[in-house]
C-alpha cells in the first residue's frame, strides 16, 4: 500500500481513538539538529556507551563524563522543537486520554507543550547527588549550561553530582514502569523514531498490541517493531507526522 493511502488509513482510526500512546526516541528530533545515538552520525559512533553512560564509566571518571554531558547540554540549548513535535502536542490535545513515553533526555516534548509526558530515561535538565545523600531529593532541576566547574558538588552534602539520566545498567523508575505499562493499554499505540533496541521500552509495543492495541510505526529505517505493528509508515516523523494531521483535520471537517 502506498504511504498516502496508509496515512489515511491511520488517519480514520484516530477518528474514533479515545485512548492514545506515543512512544518516541531519538529520531523524532533530528529534524531539531539533535544527533541519535546509532546511526551513521550517531553519538555512540563517537564515543562508546561504556565509556560515558554508565555507572562505572562515572565512578572511574567523572570528569569525563560531566564534559559530555554539558556539552550536549550547550548544544540542546540551541534547539527548538520541531513539526513532529507540534503535532504531538496538539494530539496531547485532541485525544481524552493522551500519553507520551519518551526515550529522549533533551525535554522537547514538553517545551512544544506536549502534556502527560513521561520521562522513561530521565532528563538532562535534571541531575541527582552520586551519593544519594538523605538531604537531597532524588532529581532536581538545574539548568546551568555550561556547568562552571566539572564534575559538579552536590549542593546538600558537598559529594558528587551525576545527570539524571538513566545509564546502562541501571533500573528504570518503577513508577515510570507502572505509568508506562498502564497507557499501553490503550486504542492506539504509536512508536515513532526508535531503533527498538533498548529494552524495557522497546517491548512496550508488542504489550499494547497484546492488549488489542492498533499499533503503528513511523521511522526511516527498518526495525524490529517492523514485524510487529499493524501499520509501518516509512518516513521522516516531521513529515509524516505532519500529513496525519492534515489528513485528520480533513476527515474531521468532512
Ligand atoms: N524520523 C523518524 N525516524 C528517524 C528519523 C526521522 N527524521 N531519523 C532517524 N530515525 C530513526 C532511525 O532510523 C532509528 O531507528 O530513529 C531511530 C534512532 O535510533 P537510536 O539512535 O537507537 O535512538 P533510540 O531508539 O532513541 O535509542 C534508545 O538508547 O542509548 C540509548 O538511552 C539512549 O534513549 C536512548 C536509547
Amino acid at each position: 500500500m502506498a504511504l498516502d493511502e496508509q496515512i489515511e488509513q491511520v488517519a480514520n482510526r484516530l477518528k474514533t481513538a479515545q485512548r492514545m500512546t506515543v512512544m518516541t526516541g531519538a529520531g523524532v528530533s533530528v529534524a531539531s539538529g539533535i544527533p541519535t545515538f546509532r546511526g551513521d552520525e550517531g553519538f555512540w559512533k563517537e564515543v562508546r556507551p561504556e565509556q560515558i553512560a554508565t555507572p562505572q564509566a562515572f565512578r572511574k571518571d567523572p570528569k569525563f563524563v560531566w564534559d559530555w554531558y554539558d556539552s550536549r547540554r550547550e548544544k540542546l540549548k540551541e534547539c527548538s522543537p520541531n513539526r513532529g513535535h507540534e503535532v504531538l502536542a496538539s494530539w496531547s490535545n485532541r485525544f481524552p486520554d493522551f500519553t507520551l513515553i519518551t526515550q529522549n533526555v533533551d525535554g522537547l516534548h514538553e517545551l512544544a507543550g506536549t502534556k502527560n509526558v513521561i520521562r522513561y530515561h530521565g532528563s538532562l535538565w535534571e541531575v541527582g547527588c552520586w551519593e544519594e545523600c538523605p538531604t537531597s531529593p532524588h532529581r532536581w532541576e538545574d539548568r546551568t549550561c555550561p556547568i562552571p566547574d566539572h564534575p559538579p558538588k552536590c549542593p546538600y552534602c558537598g559529594g558528587l553530582i551525576r545527570p539524571g539520566v538513566v545509564w546502562f545498567g541501571e533500573v528504570i523508575d518503577p513508577e515510570v514502569l507502572v505509568m508506562s505499562s498502564q497507557a499501553s493499554r490503550c486504542d492506539v499505540f504509536f512508536t515513532i523514531g526508535t531503533s527498538s533496541l533498548v529494552y524495557p521500552a522497546a517491548g512496550l509495543v508488542s504489550d499494547a498490541k497484546d492488549h488489542g492495541a492498533f499499533t503503528v510505526e513511523i521511522n526511516t529505517e527498518s526495525t524490529p517493531s517492523r514485524e510487529v505493528v499493524d501499520v509501518s509508515l516509512v518516513g521522516k516523523s516531521e513529515n509524516v507526522l505532519d500529513q496525519i494531521e492534515l489528513a485528520l483535520s480533513r476527515s474531521v471537517s468532512s
